[in-house]
């Protein structure tokens, strides 16, 4: 079993546009304290730029296990970009971690892969983990073609990386339909697309990077369904949205196991 063993389970918590900075910095807190002291897996939260400064001080003044994301971030490391956080910035702020290509940003913002595969070079390049978000809109779903949709993007987010940081990519298989909505995919159903995206970079890549990559499912995760999610053997975490706003709730999440003593 290579999921616990080679590849660290990771619940990340997308905090969108969320949270004052002092709300933040309060949630993280509240999160911290409730965390399992024995945690075995890799808990990362994504605030808002405006709040990423606070939070990076308050866990490296205590300690925190916690870790910490951007939602975004720009493919060069400075210029004449107005609006836009260079890696570099990130960097400085200790934070391991930058959301690539979410599906609000494709959507939104007009990301196409093409834009992607240059943030995704340069996160690699800096060392800041991308977590790369991969999904198909429902209109995909409804005619079946979601592998398809899945597999080109795949392609064109991926093409040219350097496969000596390649395994540091987290992949979130995150279906358009079940974002927000309340709406899940069965656990069965995302774990097989998440076997299929492990194929898929077996082939772009190698055998041994596709076992080493983690793939995350993302889509309305709630404590309540948190745990058929997490004991399929290809899902390696989770990104939670709107749960992830409150302690409790993300809390449960996170510490899940829990609940598996229970079972
Ligand atoms: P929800 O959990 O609110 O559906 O959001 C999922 C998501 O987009 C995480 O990036």
């Amino acid at each position: 079993m290579l999921k616990g063993e080679i590849r660290k389970p990771i619940i990340a918590g997308n905090w969108k546009m969320h949270k004052m900075h002092l709300e933040g910095v309060k949630l993280v807190e509240e999160i911290d304290n409730s965390l399992d002291k024995n945690l075995d897996i890799e808990v990362v939260i994504i605030p808002p730029f405006t709040a990423l400064r606070s939070i990076s001080t308050v866990i490296k003044a205590n300690q925190m296990k916690i870790k910490l994301g951007a939602q975004n971030m720009h493919y060069m490391s400075e210029g004449p970009f107005t609006g836009e956080i260079s890696p570099l910035m990130l960097k400085a702020l200790d934070i391991e971690y930058v959301i690539i290509g979410h599906s609000e940003r494709r959507e939104y913002f007009d990301e196409t892969d093409e834009l992607i595969n240059k943030k995704l070079k340069k996160a690699l390049e800096v060392g800041i983990k991308p977590i790369l978000c991969v999904g198909e809109p429902l209109r995909i779903r409804e005619i079946g073609k979601q592998k398809q949709y899945v597999r080109e993007q795949l392609n064109n987010c991926l093409e040219g990386l350097n496969e000596n940081y390649v395994h540091n990519i987290v992949i979130a298989y995150e279906p358009i339909w079940a974002i927000g909505t309340g709406k899940t995919a069965t656990p069965e159903d995302a774990n097989f697309m998440i076997s299929f995206i492990r194929q898929r970079i077996s082939k772009i890549f190698s055998p041994v990077i596709s076992e080493k990559i983690r793939i995350q499912y993302g889509g309305s995760v709630k404590p309540f369904s948190i745990v058929p999610i997490m004991v399929q053997p290809e899902i390696d975490g989770v990104l939670v949205g709107g749960a992830s706003l409150n302690a409790q709730d993300f809390s449960d999440i996170v510490n899940y196991k829990k609940k598996l003593k229970n079972i």
